[in-house]
């Protein structure tokens, strides 16, 4: 019969991550709490002790076991940055970069985000759900345990609507956790070419309110087209993408200021392709700022002065065949909390393996093995705000853990383009 409690056991070495709930910085991304011949004690998906084998000893009559000899056990991954919802990979574009030309030229010439706004639009919620699913079993495979997942390739009301309740619906059939983002302002659509600011109204007075769950006073209209949507929360976070071709730091600073009006949390694409100064997004105490690839002095001191994480999404560098990757050392050195996420989308970065992104952390952007595991971890939880919950194996903590098949953390980024990962348990369960 099953036993209401888990141990594992004899694991050659357990990263606890154990630590302060902040986001790590400086040495203390290097350290990860390292046991020996680890062991994990499961009870009600909660981690209730860590310690040595010889330690939980006492406890493993009452539990079941998992031997875990040769093994390393850690948090399990926390990808604080996805875009899951589309309907079909973006071979040409792919073709296109191989042939020479940018990202950017690519997205002016009609290719690029816009390129996947049809396919979205066109597919039904059971076949976006369906897409996202497969995703977030791909993802857990590889022993990521919690996803922040955006729309935004709808780009439209509606589809914006029908990609988070995709996500929703994909979140309700796999046992990990899915954070929801609505981005309704990843690029303007074809319609809105000429008139960008009416967009950017829309994502204001109509896809926020719609989404935060709260019923609608000042657009009542929109309650009949949208029947239940419009009372329940489809997002936790609203995000934009500030850049050259997207959206103006003016732009994102209205959209950003309705997210918080309507008690959404926020977060930024930024310096992906160009800086732009994060001071402007002060205000907005944004849980964290992803891709930083163009940073200046003052965006570092800035951050290492709050608790905003840096998210760090080189698969996209690695797959735009990019030489320059996002400015780890700079940013960890001076004191910023980094955290490294897939950016899982048809665009930039088809990959839903967090050991991928770390082995490339490591060897393109000189992360050492540990800091890039802190940064998939206990700073990801950070970015998405759960780090009371996720990221770290602690006593109260969510049973979210992954096992892999190495006797050495240093093996989970030395290993590339094959999967280690030997288990991934959810709150204690497979
Ligand atoms: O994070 N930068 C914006 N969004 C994605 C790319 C999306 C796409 O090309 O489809 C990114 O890299
Ligand atoms: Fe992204």
């Amino acid at each position: 019969m099953k036993k209401s409690a888990t141990i594992l056991t004899h694991a050659s070495q357990l990263l606890t991550l154990r630590g302060n709930v902040a986001p790590r910085r400086g040495s203390q991304m290097a350290d990860l709490g390292i046991i020996e011949d680890g062991a994990v004690l499961i009870e009600n998906g909660k981690i209730t002790a860590i310690g040595t084998t010889d330690e939980l000893r006492p406890h493993s009559k009452a539990a079941d076991e998992i031997d875990c000899r040769g093994k390393v056990i850690l948090p399990g991954f926390v990808d604080s940055h996805t875009h899951p919802v589309f309907a079909a990979p973006r071979l040409i574009d792919f073709e296109k970069r191989i042939s020479g030309a940018s990202y950017e030229e690519i997205a002016t010439a009609g290719g690029g985000i816009r390129a996947s706004i049809r396919g979205v639009r066109e597919a039904s919620d059971e076949q976006l759900a369906h897409h996202v699913l497969t995703a977030l079993n791909e993802m857990s495979s590889h022993g990521t345990t919690t996803v922040e997942a955006k729309s935004g390739y709808g780009l439209d009301l509606a589809s914006e609507l029908k990609s988070l309740e995709a996500i929703k619906r994909a979140a309700e059939n796999w046992p990990g956790t899915v954070v929801p983002t609505l981005l309704g302002a990843h690029t303007v659509p074809p319609e809105f070419r000429e008139d960008h600011d009416e967009y950017v109204r829309i994502v204001c007075e109509e896809m926020i309110p719609a989404v935060c769950g709260v019923p609608q006073v000042r657009a009542p209209h929109l309650g009949a087209n949208l029947g239940n949507n419009a009372r329940r929360q489809l997002a936790s976070y609203v995000d934009v993408f500030c850049e050259r071709g997207a959206f103006t730091p003016e732009q994102c600073v209205r959209i950003l200021r309705a997210a918080v009006q309507h008690s959404l949390k926020t977060r930024v694409h930024i310096g992906q392709l160009t800086h732009t100064a994060l001071e402007l997004f002060a205000e907005f105490h944004c849980t964290s700022f992803d891709h930083m690839d163009h940073v200046s002095n003052a965006d570092i001191a800035f951050l290492s002065r709050i608790d905003a994480v840096a998210t760090l999404l080189p698969a996209a560098n690695y797959f735009l065949g990019l030489d320059a990757f996002p400015p780890a050392r700079r940013l960890i050195d001076a004191g910023v909390a980094v955290a490294l996420a897939t950016d899982y989308n048809p665009g930039t970065s088809p990959t839903t393996s967090m050991p991928f992104v770390l082995s490339v952390a490591c060897t393109h952007m000189k992360m050492s093995p540990a800091e890039a595991i802190t940064a998939a971890t206990i700073n990801g939880a950070c970015a998405l705000d759960l780090q009371k919950k996720k990221g770290s194996l602690e006593p109260g903590k969510d049973a979210d853990i992954a096992i892999f098949d190495a006797a050495d953390y240093r093996e989970i980024p030395y290993w590339f383009g094959v999967n280690r990962c030997w288990q991934t348990l959810f709150a204690g369960r497979e």
